[in-house]
């Protein structure tokens, strides 16, 4: 089996890479990556001598390139990783969201097409069921939820998504989805909120939460989310849109104070900052389809996995060190100032 594993050298990616290499001994896992600010080829160090796992640096919007690795390679299935992932740079840039998540979705699918597949799976989110309002908590995103996105990213990724289900029913191509909410754990990207605040926290840095910090997330180890498309890929119907989430509604705000006790710092460090435009109140998948056909369940609790991310980032303070000391500071400067 080789699988073809796009965005491998970021988050959720580089997790996934790891997970499939260890439970598959046998199986040949290539990682296609253009490593933009968000991939890190250190954080695949751990693999690269490994014989059934090899690097290649190319976009996904690169058609000869994707389909010379196609011919290369002749994978059996790719998992689509690859994009644009942060919502706020969206807002500020829209145009590279559109090239990567959509567009580079339709170059995969096309080689796809032209070499054949047993399974392209697509990585969504349960941003593309835009939000829940907070007084509502009886209310959850199912597969059936209509699509109805905030933001310049969701709505990159709705586009996407309504592609491949196209090329499913227009050519046959046998296709998957997930739509996952918000994950956490190791390798998680500075910019995003619970590896932002454990980094400003260890540095005394002020933690900047946007608006009033009611906003919802329904936060998910990363591992389960792994787990949870190493079973669609292998044991989930073609044609279909599988929900992951794991009941673990949080407030932004309880999130931050539990970093801070976690980390023995003061809950004075919390600034309140402008709100995101478009901010999404609230997050909560329903994930019955998918415990009931293929038996997933979340296995980490996340009173575990924060400590255990934590501890992480304690752990291993070069990987995100360099990352916020390199071009991320221009970032951070424009998005919050010089704090
Ligand atoms: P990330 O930003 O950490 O990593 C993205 C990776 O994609 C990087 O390695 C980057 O170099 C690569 N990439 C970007 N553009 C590329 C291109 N044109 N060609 C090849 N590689 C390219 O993202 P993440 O948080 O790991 O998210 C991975 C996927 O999961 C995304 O599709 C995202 O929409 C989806 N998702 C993320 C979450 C979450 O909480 N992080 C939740 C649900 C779904
Ligand atoms: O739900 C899945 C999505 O989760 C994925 O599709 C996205 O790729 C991923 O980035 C994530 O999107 P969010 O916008 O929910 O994640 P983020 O970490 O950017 O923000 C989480 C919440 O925290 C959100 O309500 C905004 C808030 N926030 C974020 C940052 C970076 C703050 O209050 N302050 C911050 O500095």
């Amino acid at each position: 089996m080789t699988i073809i594993v796009t965005g491998g050298a970021g988050f959720i990616g580089s997790n996934f890479i790891f997970h499939m290499l260890d439970k598959y001994p046998s199986y040949r896992i290539i990682c296609l990556d253009c490593l933009t600010y968000a991939g890190n080829l250190s954080t695949l160090e751990p693999v690269m001598d490994n014989p059934n796992f090899r690097f290649a640096k190319i976009s996904i919007t690169d058609r000869n390139a994707v389909y010379k690795l196609f011919e290369e390679e002749h994978p059996d299935i790719v998992v689509n990783f690859a994009a644009e992932s942060h919502v706020d740079r969206s807002i500020e840039n829209p145009e590279v969201f559109l090239d990567t998540n959509i567009k580079g979705t339709a170059v995969l699918m096309d080689a796809c097409r032209k070499y054949g597949i047993q399974r392209y799976h697509q990585v969504s989110t349960d941003e593309v069921y835009g939000d829940l309002p907070l007084d509502r908590p009886d209310l959850f995103f199912t597969e059936e939820t209509p699509i109805h996105t905030s933001s310049p990213y969701s709505s990159s990724k709705a586009a996407a998504d309504l592609l491949v289900l196209a090329y499913y029913r227009t050519y046959g191509l046998p296709v998957s989805i997930s739509r996952c909410s918000n994950n956490y754990g190791p390798y998680h990207f500075p910019e995003k909120l619970i590896p932002l605040m454990i980094a400003n926290a260890l540095n005394d840095k002020p933690l900047p939460v946007y608006g009033k910090g009611e906003n919802v997330r329904d936060w998910l180890y990363v591992e389960d989310h792994c787990k949870a498309i190493d079973l669609i890929i292998h044991k989930g119907r073609v044609g279909e849109v599988y929900n992951v989430g794991g009941h673990n509604e949080m407030q932004n705000i309880d999130i931050v104070k539990l970093i801070c006790k976690e980390l023995g710092k003061p809950e004075s460090l919390i600034t309140y900052v402008a709100d995101r435009k478009g901010h999404d109140m609230r997050y909560a998948i329903d994930p019955t389809k998918i415990h009931s056909e293929l038996g997933w369940l979340p296995e980490t609790k996340f009173a575990d996995g924060i400590k255990k991310t934590i501890q992480w980032y304690l752990d291993n303070k070069e990987w995100w060190e360099t990352i916020i000391s390199g071009e991320y500071q221009n970032y951070y400067e424009k998005m919050y100032g010089n704090r």
